[in-house]
């Protein structure tokens, strides 16, 4: 812990790593990042932020323990699947940390945009879960999430905050460039590609994607019961899997909870037309030349 510098109790902002904006404090403590030693059995599930992170890393939690719930309640998330390049306040630990003192096989959680993961895990030809979700409920549960995080920098008001996010000024940078990299690379690298609208509309046949991916077959009763756990209203309801954990210091629950509404096309509530037909043309062209199926309703 002694060479880690982490964020002071307030409002972080951004550096850079090249070009991309990422929390002050993880870009202090780059080097731990990039020098990450990953193991052949890591796996690491990574997404733009607010894509489903939380909702994947309990899937898989509970493929892997057989969809056994008590052994999945044996710490909140962000303890059992540490978040890579995360540094948090003392006595909180950094994400580098808590995976250097973890037993393999780990699960490990990033945001980073592809270019930025540490090499070790493409030495080790590691498997990659990601997660996407639409663009527009992307940024609206975004814009929730860092009014409630007291971690990340202010958002300002919502047309603003629309505005970052289209020209990648938020944590992580541009949303079209994290989906399309690794988008481009499940051609050659052990990445499942996963959409947050599929899984929302057909848990099943999703969490049996993920179930052959990790080789970790399970019988039908098993597979659901883990849709079952893995609904939004029972990881609303549990303390490990829906960051209750996390003190309202950091969390501010008077603004919004961590597990919001879980719906496919919020964005309804939030864009003006106006807004969604600029937010349209913009990400036609962003978007240009990719085939992949983003779906804004169901
Ligand atoms: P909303 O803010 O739209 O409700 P992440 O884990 O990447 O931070 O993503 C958080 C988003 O995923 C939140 O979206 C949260 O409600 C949603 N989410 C978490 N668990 C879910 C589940 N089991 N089913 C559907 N959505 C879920």
């Amino acid at each position: 812990m002694e060479n880690v510098k982490s964020w002071e109790g307030s409002r972080c902002s951004f550096g850079q790593i090249k070009g991309v904006p990422l929390l002050e404090p993880t870009v202090q403590n780059w080097e731990l990042v990039e020098n990450f030693r990953a193991q052949p059995d890591d796996l690491l599930i990574a997404t733009y932020p607010k894509a489903g992170t939380t909702w994947t890393q309990e899937i898989v939690d509970l493929i892997l323990n057989d969809g056994d719930a008590e052994k999945c309640r044996r710490a909140p998330t962000h303890k059992r699947m540490p978040f890579l390049e995360m540094f948090p306040v003392p006595p909180l630990e950094s994400g580098v940390s808590q995976l250097d003192k973890m037993p393999s096989p780990r699960v490990i959680k990033t945001h980073l945009p592809i270019q930025l993961v540490p090499q070790s895990f493409w030495d080790n030809n590691c498997k990659v879960i990601y997660m996407a979700r639409n663009a527009k409920d992307s940024v609206v549960s975004y814009f929730y999430f860092d009014r409630m995080n007291r971690i990340q920098p202010d958002p300002g008001p919502w047309d603003q905050y629309l505005h970052k996010f289209m020209h990648g000024q938020l944590c992580c940078g541009y949303w079209y460039d994290h989906v399309k990299g690794y988008w481009r690379e499940k051609e050659t690298k052990r990445i499942l590609y996963l959409l947050y609208e599929d899984m929302k509309e057909n848990p099943r046949d999703e969490v049996i994607r993920v179930m052959r991916f990790l080789e970790h077959p399970l019988p039908d009763d098993i597979i659901d019961r883990i849709i079952e756990l893995t609904s939004f209203s029972t990881m609303k309801e549990n303390p490990m899997a829906n960051y209750s954990t996390i003190p309202d210091s950091v969390f501010d629950r008077s603004v919004s909870t961590f597990m919001r509404k879980g719906e496919v096309g919020d964005w309804l509530n939030h864009f003006s037309p106006e807004e969604s037909r600029l937010f349209d043309e913009h990400y036609e062209k962003m978007m240009s030349g990719t085939s992949i199926p983003f779906r804004t309703q169901l």
